[in-house]
């Protein structure tokens, strides 16, 4: 479980202040799928960064489980994201020079306990295509090795900032179809940044943030599968 407490956020560009986090109350259950919605600038990405580390808080407490991660050093906070979090952005950040395989060994190597990643590949339907290089593969299929080698680490919690922001619907609906499946059968914890409020639709949980606030909470009782959420 994730609980965020009173977390504020301030970035100082110059003379400019930004408040993009306002007193943020949170708590992510374990297993849950959590959608954030809002639109740009509202601190959608903000929040991610500070929860998963990426970033620091300027006030505010974000405890994982028993562990105080506002507490941990720079170095400890590396070393706690490197075991335990996996990460899908926008932009796939495939290296260029190595192949599928290769590209989700980098993952697999982070850890004491990867997952198999032949496997992995199978799971993304790409075992076809170990050997190709990204430039080989489309929008889509970049997506999915992106997604294998977050995954090859095996995350508690994978975290992802508009993954399907570059995809057309029906790659969209493959890569969340695989965010699905990790959550339900491998009851992994998901949050998910998106502009699509279809994708919402198949959350346990939807957060709407404006103006660095969460100005809603809203628990589904009932979720869509993937491959039917409205598009557009
Ligand atoms: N590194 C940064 N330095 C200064 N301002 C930033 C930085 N990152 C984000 N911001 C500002 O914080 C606010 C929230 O940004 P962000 O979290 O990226 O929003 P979103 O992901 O919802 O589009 C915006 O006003 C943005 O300009
Ligand atoms: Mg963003």
């Amino acid at each position: 479980m994730i609980q965020i407490e009173h977390v504020n956020k301030v970035y100082k560009t110059g003379d400019v202040e930004t408040a993009a986090l306002k007193d943020i109350n949170l708590t992510i259950q374990d297993g849950a799928f959590v959608v954030i919605l809002g639109p740009s600038g509202s601190g959608k990405s903000t929040l991610l960064n500070v929860i998963s580390g990426l970033d620091t808080v300027t006030s505010g407490k974000i405890t994982f489980d028993d562990t105080v991660l506002t507490d941990l050093s720079p170095e400890q906070m590396t070393t706690f994201r490197r075991e335990h979090l996996g990460f899908i952005f926008q932009q796939y950040n495939l290296l260029q020079n190595l192949t599928v395989h290769e590209n989700v060994q980098i993952g697999a190597d982070l850890t004491k306990d990867p997952l198999p990643i032949d496997e992995l590949l199978e799971q993304v339907g790409l075992s076809t295509s170990h050997d190709k290089y990204p430039y080989q593969l489309s929008g889509g299929e970049q997506q999915r090795v992106s997604v294998a080698r977050s995954l090859a680490k095996n995350p508690a919690i994978v975290f992802c900032d508009e993954p399907t922001g570059s995809l057309d619907e029906d790659n969209s609906k493959k890569v969340l179809e695989l965010l699905e499946r990790l959550n339900e059968a491998y009851h992994k914890t998901v949050v998910v940044i998106t502009h699509n409020t279809g994708i919402s639709e198949m959350a346990d949980d939807v957060i709407k943030m404006n103006s660095g606030r969460i100005v809603e909470l809203t628990h589904n009782e009932t979720r869509i599968a993937a491959r039917d959420i409205p598009w557009g």
